[in-house]
């Protein structure tokens, strides 16, 4: 067992919060025992984006990629049409939505789907998108108050996603560490945001564990390595990543090498080898016979 502060926390926080049962068997189909950490494989950008580039048949997207996913995050749509029920990882069920890309304003967002479907469903735990500082910021958080009320009643832990919208910029520790906060005190149990600058410090206010996302593609494989390796050394429990692992040509060495950071703390440079190494080879083309 890998005996680091991130494991710490999570048991701590497992401890003290009197996790009932069925909370902390469902978290542990996400955040594996043996390591405290977790990859999380995001595929959920459909619910606002449409058919996001390489996420057009997510099927095709996902399949290759489950057998090194601990848990993969998707809305139901894509669950019942593009996973086989007969893959054992576990489901991070987006229940959040209502709005599209197209209008400028995506926090307008309401509940998409019910807690007894996500029962029905058997996933480990429903995410809802939080949007502090913006026109919703009240909607969102009563939101997933209601879930969290929910989530007891059926032993569904409850992450909440610290969004920004199009404002990336303001991905910055004040702004993250008050958002992360306040999902954390309405009541859930995990925490998707964005790595940033000093992101040790959202992670000390912050008493549940946190996952980061990746964000919009970054410009080398190198940059997304050292994100994942800074978060898991600042604290975060893993990372909830889409568009760095499948939108890269490379996918499949994407995910193994991001799976050796979190689980087994891989550095940036044994994560470029493990990429190298799993590089697709190229079907040489047969010489046309006569
Ligand atoms: C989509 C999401 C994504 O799950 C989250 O942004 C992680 O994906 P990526 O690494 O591509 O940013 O919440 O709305």
């Amino acid at each position: 067992m890998i005996n680091t502060s991130a494991t710490n926390q999570f048991t701590r926080v497992n401890d003290e919060m009197g996790m009932d049962w069925g909370i902390q068997n469902r978290m542990s189909r996400m955040i594996k025992p043996p390591t405290g950490r977790s990859v999380m494989l995001a595929c959920d950008h459909g619910y606002f984006m449409g058919p996001t580039h390489r996420l057009e048949n997510p099927r095709k997207t996902i399949e290759p990629l489950l057998p090194y996913t601990d848990t993969v995050a998707v809305t139901r749509g894509v669950l019942r049409t593009s996973i086989d029920p007969k893959w054992d990882t576990s489901i991070l069920l987006r229940v959040s939505g209502g709005t599209s890309v197209i209008r400028d304003d995506l926090s307008d967002e309401g509940i998409t789907t019910s807690m007894r479907e996500a029962v029905r469903l058997n996933v480990s735990c429903v995410a809802l998108s939080i949007f502090v500082g913006t026109a919703h910021e009240r909607q969102t958080l009563l939101n997933l108050a209601k879930l969290v009320d929910e989530g007891q009643d059926y032993g569904m832990p409850v992450m909440a996603i610290t969004a920004v919208g199009k404002e990336l910029e303001k991905r910055d520790a004040r702004y993250l560490s008050l958002a992360c906060r306040i999902a954390a005190e309405i009541g859930v149990q995990i925490v998707k945001t964005y790595y940033c600058e000093d992101f040790a410090k959202v992670v000390e206010g912050c008493p549940v564990p946190i996952v980061v996302a990746g964000g919009p593609k970054l410009n080398s494989e190198t940059d997304v390595f050292q994100l994942a390796y800074n978060a898991v050394r600042e604290g975060a429990v893993g990372v909830d990543m889409g568009r760095n692992i499948w939108q890269n040509d490379n996918p499949v060495g994407m995910i193994k090498a991001i799976r050796a950071i979190v689980h087994e703390n891989a550095t940036v440079r044994d994560a470029t080898q493990i990429f190298s190494e799993n590089k697709p080879t190229r079907k040489v083309e047969e010489p046309i016979q006569a």
